[in-house]
């Protein structure tokens, strides 16, 4: 049996495959992150640590732990979990969707322009060196203490097996990696003040990082050779469960946050839209991908704050798409501002256009309209890199609605497919590396696409209006542009 852990920014979910693949058993326990400030978020490390305890402690109830011959992960990305000397954790981990370091960020791209193109990326507030130029900046008490840098998954890698090690895909998010030669860049470290005994250990996903230390062996009652492999930052980890490692292939994930992936054969880039260019979890390969920082979590907060279900959300959702749009308020989704395609970590979350008339029905389907816009106009970013992809895969939380799926394949004009798994496919994807590194087994020969449960075709119903309020959407967030500085610091 292999365990994947997908340490989640809501919840951290564990997940036992055999040797055939099949789930045999899984458990996820959840959690909140702390906004201190307007566009701070953060995470005590020690909540991931006590959902996993839950988790695996709820697995075993089924499942002899004994029989695990590999684990490996699959985790939030970027978040800045700092170490001292002692190995205790210095401050909350600063997690991918906080935007405080936005002038950090600019100060690093004008101190070295040469950047940008080392890592195929803008330096954007929600990677890990600009957080960490933050920490220098303000909380020099703190910085001065660093003696490791892990992303959150590899600070559970650490806890289980005391070995400090993170793979290339998750790397490559912290912007101190030389993305296309896949090693640290003294360069970029320099530009913090750091040196590459502050990094972890680098690794492929599927290579091997160590073994369960024995305190957790004897606590969990794993075998003191359960084997640890690299694992993937939870884009890649997803795709790693669709087994989607090709160019053509394509995934989108709804999730908290909102991620258009695509693989690539070799390092390729396109940083003026803030498309992300980063290593897969599989050697030589790499992969472009665009993100949101708010998709399900608009849907959450909306459900929080106006005391609505999920299940009338959309509910109401559905009325509004099934009848005429045209008069419906416009929603922008921006709620701890927006990285692909516009960078902006200003921005906030708005509705347009209400009126006397505008019911509850019509603000929870602005809300999906609106997600949807902004995942076409990720899409446009990705398109621009001339990668044609047919066929997009959904995964991730928010994927089970067909009418929002429907909506989605509309605007973008292409299939959507909906596979077993979609919502659990980052931690199948850290199984799936788990068994594939245990096993040395050839990627494409063992990563199979998972059986389809639907396909999604465009409607052609509405779908010109949709694109006309789609540019009249735009130009909300053009007119807004201007002033969300002033209004967001005001
Ligand atoms: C990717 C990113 C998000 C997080 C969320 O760059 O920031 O997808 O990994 O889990």
């Amino acid at each position: 049996m292999y365990l994947g852990i997908d340490l989640g920014t809501s919840s951290i979910k564990c997940l036992i495959i055999d040797d055939s693949q099949k789930v045999l058993n899984s458990s996820s326990t959840e959690f909140s992150l702390s906004t201190p400030q307007n566009g701070w978020a953060e995470q005590d490390p020690l909540l991931w640590i006590q959902g996993l305890t839950d988790c695996l402690n709820s697995i075993s109830k089924k499942t002899n732990l004994k029989d695990v011959l590999a684990i490996s992960f699959s985790g939030q990305m970027h978040g800045a979990t700092c170490l001292d000397i002692d190995n205790n954790i210095i401050r909350p981990s600063i997690l991918w969707n906080d935007t405080r370091s936005f002038a950090e960020c600019q100060e690093m791209m004008l101190k070295n322009p040469n950047i940008m193109d080392i890592t195929g990326n803008l330096a954007m507030p929600g990677f890990t060196a600009p957080k960490i130029l933050w920490m220098k900046n303000h909380e020099p008490e703190y910085f001065n203490r660093i003696r490791k840098i892990l992303l959150p998954k590899d600070y559970i890698r650490f806890y289980l097996s005391a070995e400090f090690y993170s793979d290339m895909s998750d790397a490559s998010g912290t912007y101190w990696l030389n993305v296309g030669e896949r090693k640290w860049s003294q360069e970029l470290l320099d530009l913090c003040d750091l040196t590459i005994d502050q990094m972890p250990n680098l690794c492929e996903g599927t290579e091997q990082t160590g073994v369960v230390s024995k305190k957790i062996s004897e606590q969990f009652g794993f075998s003191s050779n359960c084997k640890i492999y690299g694992g993937a930052g939870d884009n890649a980890a997803g795709a790693a469960g669709l087994g989607l490692f090709q160019e053509g292939d394509g995934s989108i994930s709804l999730g908290t946050s909102g991620v258009i992936f695509t693989p690539t054969l070799k390092f390729k880039k396109n940083y003026q839209d803030a498309t992300h260019s980063f290593c897969h979890c599989f050697p030589e390969t790499w992969h472009l991908m665009t993100v949101m920082l708010s998709c399900t979590s608009n849907i959450n907060w909306f459900s929080n704050t106006f005391k609505v279900s999920l299940e009338s959300f959309f509910q109401s959702f559905e009325k509004n798409y099934n009848s005429n749009i045209t008069q419906q308020p416009f929603y922008l989704p921006y709620l701890a501002g927006e990285r692909t395609p516009i960078n902006d970590p200003f921005i906030r979350g708005s509705f347009s256009n209400m009126g006397l008339q505008t019911s509850m029905d019509d603000l929870c389907y602005s809300v999906i309209e609106g997600i949807s816009f902004a995942i076409l106009d990720n899409y446009l970013s990705l398109e621009k890199t001339n990668l044609n992809l047919d066929n997009l895969y959904v995964i991730g939380g928010g994927s089970q609605n067909y009418s929002w799926l429907e909506m989605i394949s509309t605007l973008l004009q292409k299939k959507l497919t909906l596979t077993e798994e979609s919502s659990s496919m980052a931690a199948l994807g850290a199984a799936r590396l788990a068994l594939v590194g245990y096993n040395q087994y050839p990627v494409d020969e063992i990563l199979s696409k998972p059986n389809v449960i639907k396909t999604i075709l465009p409607n052609s119903k509405n779908s010109e209006e949709l694109i006309k309020r789609f540019h009249l959407w735009k130009k909300i967030y053009n007119q807004n542009k201007s002033i969300a500085q002033d209004i967001n610091q005001s």
